[in-house]
């Protein structure tokens, strides 16, 4: 299982977000459901062995982790306004979905949690060790940063458990863009690759 932690520290954290006003009234809502879009769907397809963790940090009930598991994820389409309207469902607990998950959950607290299932934490930073020279371990959980990047507390938070700081070069790219180039480097490595229709 591939897991991603996104650090969303505008996202809000209850559902009277406009549906059509994502990146304001949501926090930017349109960059966690990038990232949630990003981490799981390929062509046709999803990705049954990954899942995406949202810290959402916004007010008014901070903080909350809103979870997506590609493996059970029902009924969610791809776009970014799609996956909102779901996560507006699953704040208000209302509708239930069974790949969708809402805890009450600070960003340490799910850290200590996957620590304690021994998970290595792999912390997406411009100055990390590049990825090509890596070998990434089973079952990674890769830590991304939202626009504004990982808090500095956080990140050290994160140094206290088995962990390494990737690069995917210098260059200073969106949290959904490095989810996809993540998935593409680990595609590579592996023979069966999923393909889409
Ligand atoms: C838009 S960037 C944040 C930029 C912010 N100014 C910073 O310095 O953290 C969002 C997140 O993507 C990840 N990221 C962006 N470019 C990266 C790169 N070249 N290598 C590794 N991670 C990267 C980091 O986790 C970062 O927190």
């Amino acid at each position: 299982m591939k897991q991603f932690i996104l650090y969303a520290r505008k996202a809000v954290t209850s559902p009277d977000f406009h549906l059509d006003d994502l990146p304001g009234s949501g926090g930017r809502m349109d960059l966690v459901a990038r990232c949630i879009c990003n981490a799981l769907w390929i062509s046709h397809d999803l990705r049954r062995d990954s899942c995406i963790h949202v810290v959402a940090c916004g007010s008014p009930n901070p903080p909350v982790v809103i979870s997506f598991y590609g493996d059970k994820l029902r009924d969610v389409s791809p776009d970014e306004r799609n996956i909102a309207a779901w996560i507006k469902k699953a704040l208000a607990l209302k509708r239930k979905n069974p790949g969708i998950n809402i805890r009450k959950l600070s960003f340490q607290q799910l850290i200590e949690q996957l620590a304690a299932e021994g998970k290595m934490f792999y912390i997406l930073h411009e100055k990390g060790r590049d990825i090509a020279c890596v070998k990434l371990k089973a079952n990674p959980v890769f830590v991304l940063g939202d626009h504004i990047g990982l808090p500095k507390k956080e990140e050290k938070f994160v140094e206290r458990f088995e962990h390494e700081k990737i690069a995917l070069g210098t260059t200073s790219y969106l949290a959904s863009q490095c989810i996809t180039v993540l998935h593409y480097e680990l595609d590579k490595k592996i023979n069966h690759a999923p393909v889409g229709i």
